[in-house]
């Protein structure tokens, strides 16, 4: 008789990403606490039912130990979650270093690190052995649980150089590779010491994936300008292997933005809300605390606004939430400080004995505490000096179908090509013209607020993270069996 199949029905699907969707606390020595956090990528793949997904990732702990890197290999498994571990003198070279002090900045066009030149090319190189290493950490990792027929998703700037690892280890494995932030101009990327490495290991996968169409097209250039290989509508071309290249912009799962702003906990913020702020129109910024965000640029906007039109100083509140993250690298340091001495002027010199025109906030909020935010806001500020995507402006339409609010919006923001129709797009360099902006948005007639509004929420609602993660998965299925027809002809 024939054995029943012991495989799952739908595809297993091993998700590699620098941090697992969790975050552990360790509460005694074989004793964890996980939380898990709903970013974008979890709820995207939590509502795909295609597939059955399988976290792979740094547990963003230090677990010297064996005792407790066993229990929470166990206590993670129970969540569908694989640990990576990375110990101190790793991270700190290959994540604060080579990722965020130099692929992010770069990525996000603020180039390379300027201090002392010679210092800084020793510990490039030194950064760069780390970064290879991680990789192939997490490649080992992958290898030793992935089984026949599994797709291997790979994610970020920190994996760059995981495809290649992988597919030198099983050159049949599925693999595809998605980048979260912008893919720079070849102009920008040419300027890394590592570049063509990078590009080569990236174009070792079967998909690489990007958000918007001129990221995808500033790879293939990268790809034909360094290493001289051919692109083709299709991706890049080398020796008669095609890596397939294109663009698949991520979404939100919105209905659990619209499903929550129905709950007695979110009512109960948004009453709050409404009476703390009553009389006055609540402006908001929700971003991690990066350079990236352009927070500086958006407050000193916002006071530029309140020179321009003081009848409006005691009408308005600017409530920026700001996320801190990346603590240990010191361009995150120097920008706490310098938000905060720029909102505590502004506050000395606006503010009345009763009120501030700018709260702001060093942490984040719960997700029942920013839907109710999202929802009592009447213009939302997300101005990016430059951004992958930028899914808080997402967010804010998706929680905004009674108010109808206004969204001002980075021009450098990957969403301006999806949102950029409903919203008002801005430089934000310009400082006049995004305080220009903010008036043009409080002013605005309600006719024009709906028709905006309905713009950006139909897309909003139609283009779904889990619309994403399916459509990036099976273009990758489909791609590989491209593939093997074109090598059997
Ligand atoms: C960006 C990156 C993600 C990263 C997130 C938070 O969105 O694209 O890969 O996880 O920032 O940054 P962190 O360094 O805290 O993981």
């Amino acid at each position: 008789c024939e054995k029943p199949d012991a495989r799952p029905l739908r595809q297993r699907l091993l998700v590699v990403a620098n941090r697992l969707p969790v975050s552990a606390v360790r509460k005694g020595e074989d004793s964890w606490s996980l939380e898990m956090s709903a970013g974008g990528l979890v709820s995207a793949l939590l509502g795909v039912k295609e597939f059955e997904a399988r976290w792979i990732g740094w547990a963003g702990v230090n677990v010297p130990d064996e005792v407790g890197q066993k229990a929470l290999t166990k206590a993670l498994g129970e969540k569908r979650c694989i640990p990576v571990f990375l110990d101190e003198e790793i991270v700190h070279r290959y994540y604060n270093g080579y990722c965020n002090n130099i692929l992010w900045p770069l990525f996000h066009y603020l180039g390379l690190p300027q201090e002392d030149r010679l210092a800084t090319t020793r510990s490039f190189q030194s950064q760069f052995e780390a970064y290879k290493k991680a990789n192939q950490m997490f490649a080992d990792v992958v290898h030793q649980h992935y089984e026949e027929g599994d797709v291997v998703w790979c994610h970020d700037y920190h994996l760059m150089f995981l495809p290649k690892c992988l597919k030198e280890r099983n050159n049949n494995m599925k693999v595809g590779w998605f980048l979260h932030t912008p893919f720079p101009s070849s102009e920008i990327h040419r300027t890394l010491p590592s570049r063509s490495d990078l590009l080569r290991s990236v174009l070792a996968a079967d998909l690489v994936g990007f958000h918007t169409y001129d990221y995808a097209r500033h790879f293939v250039s990268a790809c034909t300008r360094i290493l001289g290989l051919e692109g083709t509508p299709e991706g890049v071309e080398d020796q008669g292997r095609l890596t397939r290249v294109a663009a698949f912009p991520i979404g939100i799962d919105s209905d659990r933005f619209i499903r929550a702003l129905e709950l007695p906990q979110v009512q109960e913020h948004i009453k709050e809300l409404k009476e703390r702020f009553a009389g006055r129109k609540v402006m908001l910024g929700v971003d991690r605390l990066d350079m990236i965000k352009g927070i500086p640029q958006k407050i000193l906007a916002f006071e530029k606004f309140l020179e321009e039109y003081p009848s409006w100083c005691d009408k308005v509140v600017l409530l920026q939430i700001a996320v801190p993250t990346r603590t240990d690298v010191p361009e995150y340091q120097k920008l706490t400080s310098q938000v905060h001495e720029i909102v505590g002027r502004i506050n000395g010199r606006f503010g009345t004995l009763t009120a501030v025109p700018i709260h702001h906030l060093d942490r984040s909020l719960d997700f029942y505490a920013l839907c109710a935010l999202y929802a009592v806001t009447d213009v939302a500020l997300v101005t990016s000096l430059r951004d992958g995507m930028n899914l808080v402006s997402y967010e804010f339409v998706a929680c905004q179908d009674l108010k109808k609010g206004v969204l001002i919006l980075s021009e450098f923001a990957g969403a301006a090509q999806s949102l950029g129709a409903g919203a008002i797009l801005v430089n934000p360099w310009n400082i006049t013209e995004v305080a220009d902006s903010i008036r043009q948005a409080l002013t605005m007639t309600p006719e024009e607020r709906e028709k905006r509004h309905q713009h950006n929420f139909v897309h909003v609602t139609t283009h779904t993270a889990q619309e994403w993660a399916e459509t990036f998965v099976s273009e990758l299925n489909d791609t590989v069996i491209e593939a093997q027809l074109r090598t059997r002809q």
